[in-house]
């Protein structure tokens, strides 16, 4: 195990009807800014819950942040809490919602001329609102963590920054809260805190046991729970136990001392810069490519996968390690997310251009050892035809 620091200050108000904590968290007469995205929180009446919650708070409201939030929106909201002098951010929403909270928090206070810089990461993070979360889509693990994915749409960017002035205060997890998210996005959300544990998980052994068998119950976890809630959703149980994976999956804690991977999610990223991929399903497109190509480097991971995530046991090693990855995608596809290029109306004709906009964000060298080149994404994207 590598040395490491692990920092996660975020409160977690887990179970039902536990928005009418909002109350305690939040002192009375603070300004506070409540986000959300396009409208589903209105809908299911979480949005309305959180404002009776807050009726002792002076609240304004930003609605219509984007999934895959955008600078452009986002600003929007800024000028909004400068104009308010809001004290606190309140984050109805999913993960864009989430993120795009994290990146008002930080551009609010910002003495500089463009709060883009703080995505490119041209200036720091040195102060932020501070900010909750209530989650209404279990994914992306930004409801304990301290990063965020903005766009902007004019370059056609879609850039990853952090900082840890950026962790939610504390976060409500109310599974039933998710119950209105519509098919698409449950399975979303399971391929996203897949992917997730994978990249901190798949990459080659290291004496962590730890971090390795929890890794394992996650995705094992994800494997049982995904199909019940798409069959059964409003089964709590299944529901409670996705939630509390999507959140664990990347709040720090099974990636602290092991290497890690990411390249699939950098890949994923510009699929969705360029041709509007959900996140899960840039990920679902990538992942299987990327584990074939680089079966030989992740293979002693990939046995123990095979092993202890997807049971295979017979056979010799080596088929069993490509069975797995034949499983994975199986998997997803039995979700309902399509893990073609060709399944989203991409063609061999457009990978050109997706290597030149890594290029172009410096993705270069990704990966655990950093040897995934622009030529071996190259032979990922050919792969995932
Ligand atoms: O916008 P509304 O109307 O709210 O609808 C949303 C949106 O259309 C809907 N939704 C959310 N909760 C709902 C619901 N519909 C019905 N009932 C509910 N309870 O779902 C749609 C997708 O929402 P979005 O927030 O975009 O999805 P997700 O949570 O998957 O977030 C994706 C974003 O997070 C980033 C991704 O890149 C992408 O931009 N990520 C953030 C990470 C992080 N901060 O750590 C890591 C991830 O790898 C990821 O990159
Ligand atoms: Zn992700």
């Amino acid at each position: 195990m590598q040395n490491f620091t692990f920092f996660n200050p975020t409160k977690i108000l887990f179970g039902r009807g536990r928005i009418a904590d909002l109350a305690k968290e939040i002192p009375a007469g603070q300004r506070v800014l409540i986000t959300y995205g396009g409208g589903s929180v209105v809908a299911n009446g979480t949005l309305a819950e959180a404002r009776a919650a807050l009726s002792h708070a002076a609240v304004t409201e930003f609605g219509g942040i984007e999934p895959n939030p955008s600078f452009e929106t986002l600003m929007g909201a800024v000028q909004l809490a400068r104009e308010t002098r809001s004290e606190f951010i309140l984050a109805v929403g999913g993960g864009s919602v989430m993120d795009g909270t994290k990146f008002i928090a930080a551009a609010v206070p910002f003495p500089g001329e463009d709060p883009w810089d703080l995505v490119t990461r041209k200036a720091p993070v040195q102060a932020a609102l501070p900010f909750g979360v209530v989650l209404t889509l279990p994914a992306t693990g930004s409801e304990m963590n301290s990063g965020a994915v903005i766009t902007r749409k004019s370059l056609g960017a879609k850039l990853a920054f952090g900082s840890p002035l950026l962790f939610p205060r504390f976060s409500v997890l109310d599974p039933t809260k998710t119950y209105t998210l519509p098919p698409r996005q449950i399975a979303n959300g399971v391929v996203d805190a897949f992917v997730h544990t994978v990249e901190q998980y798949l990459t080659f052994p290291t004496y962590a046991p730890v971090q390795d068998q929890f890794s394992e119950s996650l995705l094992r976890t994800l494997i049982d729970v995904g199909p019940i809630t798409l069959r059964e959703p409003l089964q709590y149980e299944a529901r409670a136990a996705f939630v509390w994976a999507a959140t664990l999956a990347l709040n720090g804690l099974i990636g602290a001392g092991v290497p890690q991977d990411w390249a699939t999610h950098m890949i994923g990223h510009e699929l969705t810069a360029k041709f509007g991929l959900d996140h899960a399903q840039s990920l679902a497109v990538v992942l299987p490519a990327m584990l074939e190509e680089r079966f030989e480097a992740k293979r002693d991971k990939l046995v123990q996968y095979a092993e202890r995530v997807w049971n295979l046991r017979e056979g010799d090693a080596e088929t069993r390690a490509h069975q797995a990855i034949r499983q994975t995608r199986a998997f997803f596809e039995s979700l309902g997310v399509k893990t073609r290029l060709t399944d989203y109306g991409i063609q061999a004709s457009d990978i050109q251009g997706l290597v030149a906009a890594l290029e172009t964000h410096g993705m270069k060298a990704l990966g655990e050892k950093k040897d995934v080149t622009l030529d071996v994404s190259r032979r990922v994207l050919e792969r995932a035809l």
